[in-house]
């Protein structure tokens, strides 16, 4: 098992300025896949299940869409999320948002808060 810290989930240098990013992670007993955005050096993370219908966002493991405006796109049925809070903004699920993740950035690394949720 281990705890939740033990290991970073990626080095930052490996998500690109303003790229989405994907991670498997262990939240309690239970396997789940992030999402993270970088922005401006920090990092953001939400669970990648979908308000709408509970479907991963990505298209493939780690291949998320990106609307023209910045806004990240559920691949599933088209949910349009912002990516400073995660809010949805048009789509089946309007209003709803991610559920967000507490990560943070050390020694060029990015790893689960120690308060995850
Ligand atoms: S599951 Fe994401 S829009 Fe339907």
């Amino acid at each position: 098992m281990g705890s939740l810290n033990a290991e970073p989930l990626l080095s930052l240098e490996s998500i690109p300025e303003g790229a989405l990013a994907e991670v498997e992670v262990r939240l309690g007993e239970d396997a789940e896949s992030l999402i993270l955005y970088r922005q401006a050096g920090a990092v953001r993370a939400w669970l990648n299940v979908c308000p709408h219908a509970g479907r991963r966002l990505d298209w493939a493991p780690g291949q998320f869409l990106k609307s023209r405006e910045g806004l990240l796109v559920c691949a599933a049925h088209g949910a349009s999320f912002e990516l400073d809070g995660g809010l949805c903004v048009a789509g089946p699920c309007r209003g709803d948002a991610l559920r967000p993740v507490a990560v943070e950035v050390r020694d060029g690394q990015v790893w689960l808060s120690p308060s995850p949720l």
